[in-house]
């Protein structure tokens, strides 16, 4: 068993901030996953945690244990890199293989080690090949392996899918799902795609320029946004976000117009997702098509609404025209309010 806790966890470079203030508990057997774009912390957060990069603020405890000056090795977690990094000359079994033997293993328990972990990622009928006789899915699946091998009490994995092309993301993604069930191992997983992030966390951790921006499931973090930027970052479309101003209890902007807004005068945010908002005879946005797209499973209508670009999901059936005029009808309960200048969310906000 293995619980994660970052406590007030920092990394400086000289005065630059890679992850500030970083303070979660991760249980046992959690799949939690760092989501954010480019540059925000993720895998500095990850380093720190396996042990590759010294934490300049806080401590980090596995199972109560303070280990911010353990070695890597004496952690018992196993990384899993974006490039996998597969030794090219050896064959599938003896990559596998490959950390029983540095780790002085008992011999003896290689060979079914090995096999149970290759079955696990389906790789038994791939254990005499080469890496370069695999693709791209395969070598991954190898590194996959090669990390359950070690019967660790952590998982982390950076990235793990990012070199696979589309298709195969989404496999690779389901096995990973379905082997984090099995393996039931405490999971840290770092991506910047937030489907990936929705399909397999427990937890969702949002992250930007190193400062955790929420914390929560999933369904959490999809219904009620801490503020704009996770709204922004979560969905797609992301939510729908106009910027506008409330008087009177009426919310305007540009084609818009909400009743019934039960904030004080001044400059907010509205947000509202595309699928939850109908075309209706009337409704609080009015304004002409700028563009429409075709989904096979929907059709995406969108309107410009100041310089944002509006969106709302229609029936797959649905047909129009460029600059036809649409009335678009948000239920109360669909939106949601942000503070104009800092982004946070307003809890409540209508009545
Ligand atoms: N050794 C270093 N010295 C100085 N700055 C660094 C160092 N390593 C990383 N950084 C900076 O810290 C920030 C966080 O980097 P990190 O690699 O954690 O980002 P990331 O979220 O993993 O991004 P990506 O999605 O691109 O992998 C970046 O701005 C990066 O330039
Ligand atoms: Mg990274």
């Amino acid at each position: 068993m293995a619980e994660i806790q970052l406590r007030n966890v920092g990394k400086r470079w000289g005065t630059f901030v890679g992850v500030h203030n970083f303070d979660l508990t991760i249980a046992d057997r959690e799949f939690l996953v760092l989501l954010g774009p480019s540059g925000c912390g993720k895998t500095t957060t990850m380093r720190m945690i396996a042990g590759l990069e010294d934490v300049t603020e806080g401590q980090i405890l596995i199972d109560g244990k303070v280990v911010n000056d353990l070695e890597p090795k004496d952690r018992d977690v196993a990384m899993v890199f974006q490039s996998y990094a597969l030794y090219p000359n050896m064959n599938v079994y003896e990559n596998i293989r490959f950390p029983l033997k540095v780790r002085g293993i008992d011999a003896a328990s290689h060979d079914e080690k090995v096999r149970r972990a290759a079955s696990m990622v389906e790789l038994d009928d791939f254990l005499h090949r080469k890496p370069a006789e695999l693709s791209g899915g395969q070598r991954q699946r190898v590194a996959l392996a090669r990390a359950i091998v070690r019967e660790p009490n952590v998982f982390l994995m950076d990235e793990p899918l990012s070199n696979l092309d589309a298709k195969l993301r989404v496999s690779t993604r389901a096995q990973i799902k379905n082997l984090s069930h099995e393996l039931a191992v405490t999971t840290i997983y770092v991506t910047h795609d937030q489907i990936e992030a929705m399909t397999l966390a427990d937890r969702v951790v949002v992250m930007k320029k190193g400062i955790v921006q929420q914390v929560g499931s999933p369904t959490e973090i999809y219904d009620h946004p801490a503020n704009t930027f996770v709204a922004s970052f979560i969905g797609s479309p992301a939510m729908n976000l106009i910027d506008g101003r409330v008087e009177g209890g009426v919310f305007t902007a540009q084609h818009t117009r909400v009743e019934g807004v039960a904030l004080p005068d001044g400059p907010v945010t509205l947000g509202f997702r595309a699928e939850d908002a109908v075309l209706a005879g009337q409704g609080q946005i009015e304004a002409p098509i700028y563009t429409i797209e075709l989904l096979g499973d929907a059709t995406m209508i969108s309107v410009r609404i100041g310089g944002a670009l509006v969106s709302v999901k229609a029936d797959k059936t649905y047909r129009a025209e460029i600059d036809d005029r649409i009335a678009v009808s948000i239920p109360v309960e669909a939106c949601h309010f942000f503070a104009a200048e800092s982004g946070e969310r307003i809890a409540l906000a209508t009545a």
